[in-house]
């Protein structure tokens, strides 16, 4: 597995595989991987020859009061585990080879990103798709996968390519679980044991709203009302939001007719973590 630091060699190493002919597939990571991580390695690697994860803690994503110093961080472990799902290049470059000193070009996507976790987080999905955008130029991938876990980013990065005309596929991986339904996250690791237990309500309330839906239930409100019970139940669960939208605009709906997606989000004192399903009538 080669390991790759500086854009301009990633960039010739790119424009080499390209002139042979070779597709690449591009896993954008900030690394400390978990199952998650890797069942997206895995979808890349039977997506093209050429398989690169990019591991970089950004942090134009970050809000001030943010994690970004604390955020998990562990090279040599994620390498294994990188090498293991058949990853042929890991490129990690530096924060100022990113954003050298004078940067001072952000990319803005707008409506998609104004609700739900951009509510709360209101930089969070510039630094996002900058940084997305950057790696898009360097690696030149054929073929780009992100997880559904991450809808509302997995959302802004479509938009974003149809957007700016950008030469890339979008492919959308699949949340992986803990077997007691906790979406993986590196963020579980701040949770407390009995914030970890009280995690459990965001996996039980998405049950429950696909139990609802799969009854026949098709109002918005009834369904939000019912889900926001099953983590009010949890007194270490902080409710951000929890909210159904078109699964491709991100508008509201009332009456679910075509593909949505209920969201939501809680805090659990350090930990902030997300959660999402698909709703397809
Ligand atoms: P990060 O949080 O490291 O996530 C990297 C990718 O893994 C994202 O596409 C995310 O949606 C996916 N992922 C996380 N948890 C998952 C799970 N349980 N199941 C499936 N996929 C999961 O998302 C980012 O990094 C950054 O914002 C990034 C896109 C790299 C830009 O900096």
């Amino acid at each position: 597995m080669k390991i790759i630091h500086e854009p301009r060699e990633m960039q010739s190493f790119s424009d080499g595989l390209r002139n042979q002919g070779k597709r690449i597939i591009l896993v954008p990571t900030m690394g400390y991987f978990h199952e998650g991580h890797l069942s997206l390695m895995r979808i890349g690697r039977e997506l093209g020859e050429c398989l690169v994860v990019s591991l970089f803690v950004n942090p134009t994503q970050f809000g001030p009061d943010e994690d970004f110093e604390d955020y998990p961080r562990d090279f040599e472990r994620d390498c294994r585990m990188a090498e293991s799902v058949g990853v042929d290049v890991i490129y990690t470059p530096g924060v100022k080879r990113i954003y050298p000193p004078g940067y001072q070009t952000y990319v803005t996507v707008e409506e998609v990103t104004r609700s739900l976790c951009g509510a709360s987080r209101p930089i969070h999905f510039r630094g996002v798709a900058t940084v997305v955008a950057k790696l898009f130029n360097t690696v030149k991938p054929h073929r780009a996968v992100f997880g559904q876990k991450d809808f509302q980013q997995l959302v802004t990065i479509r938009r974003m390519v149809e957007d700016l005309n950008i030469d890339v596929e979008i492919v959308g991986g699949p949340i992986f679980r803990e077997p007691d339904g906790v979406a993986m996250s590196s963020r579980n690791l701040y949770l407390s044991p009995e914030e970890r237990a009280a995690a459990r309500s965001l996996s039980r309330s998405i049950g429950e709203v696909e139990s609802l839906f799969a009854q026949g239930e098709r109002r918005a409100g009834t369904l939000i009302s019912k889900g926001r019970e099953c983590i009010k139940a949890e007194p270490l669960a902080e409710i951000d939001y929890v909210e159904i939208r078109d699964a491709t605009s991100f508008e509201p709906v009332e009456e679910i007719e075509g593909e949505a997606v209920y969201a939501l989000a809680a805090q659990f004192k350090k930990a902030r973590l997300i959660d999402n399903c698909l709703l397809v009538p």
